[in-house]
């Protein structure tokens, strides 16, 4: 079994380890953190330092993992770090055993497919994508990558959705739809519209409430 590293050691963290037990096809070597400190344990398994250490375990053999970051952005910024400090690194793709996945979806490398998701037909899912929980994505839609379906979110068919763009819990975004880049859909919302680049949104129907900025926090609560 190959062993990979979990790059984050926060509560998604914990469902991606929770994940990866159940599906027994990766050993868990142990957790990269920024801030945490080294050789505080999360369900078990150790932080072994932050990403500077990567490349040593690289060097060892360790050269898989899966960043477990929530934020989108926050997630992006730590894939650019890896690739320099470690550009043989590989990103594998965690899929809980619930999902159900058609066979003409595609998923990207370090996406993060969770219980009881239901990807359709011609989906396709970039790299570094979280479908959390109970998310629905409907046929030919496409989301690109290190945007994110929070849990319960549920996208009809046809929609494009762009990078870095966050879609809150429980949202309901109508077949056909275009949503642009380093957009927040806030939570309950209900789309009709196409909404564009950069833009927070929400509401019954969603309206659009503000502009955004890159790497905005829409998890500050969690
Ligand atoms: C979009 C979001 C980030 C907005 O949060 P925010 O900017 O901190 O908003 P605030 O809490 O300061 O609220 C400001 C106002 O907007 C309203 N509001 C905020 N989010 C709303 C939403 N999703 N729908 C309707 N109204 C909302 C508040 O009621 C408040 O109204 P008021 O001024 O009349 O009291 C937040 O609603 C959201 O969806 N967060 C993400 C949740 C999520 O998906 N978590 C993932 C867990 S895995």
């Amino acid at each position: 079994m190959d062993k990979v590293l979990i790059i984050g050691a926060s509560g998604h963290a914990k469902v991606i380890i929770e994940t990866i037990e159940l599906n027994a096809n990766y050993q868990i070597h142990g957790l990269i953190d920024t801030f945490k400190p080294k050789g505080e344990k999360l369900l078990g398994y150790e932080i072994l330092g932050t990403e500077d250490y990567i490349q040593n375990l690289v060097e060892k053999g360790i050269n898989k993992g899966i960043i477990a970051i929530g934020d989108n952005w926050t997630r992006f910024l730590m894939q650019e770090r890896i690739k320099k400090i470690s550009p043989d690194f590989e990103f594998v793709t965690v899929i809980h055993p619930s999902a159900i996945i058609s066979p003409s979806a595609i998923i990207g490398k370090g996406s993060i497919i969770l219980a009881s998701v239901t990807i359709n037909a011609h989906a396709r899912i970039g790299d570094f994508c979280i479908m959390n929980t109970d998310a629905n994505f409907d046929h030919d839609s496409d989301i690109q990558d290190f945007s994110s379906l929070a849990p319960g979110v549920t996208v009809g068919g046809n929609v494009s959705i762009g990078t870095c763009t966050a879609i809150s819990l429980g949202a309901n975004i109508i077949q056909g739809i275009t949503i642009g880049k380093h957009s927040i859909i806030g939570a309950g919302s209900l789309l009709l519209n196409d909404v564009g680049d950069f833009k927070l949104v929400y509401g019954v129907p969603g309206k659009e409430i503000r502009t955004v900025v890159k790497g905005e926090n829409y998890l500050s609560k969690s």
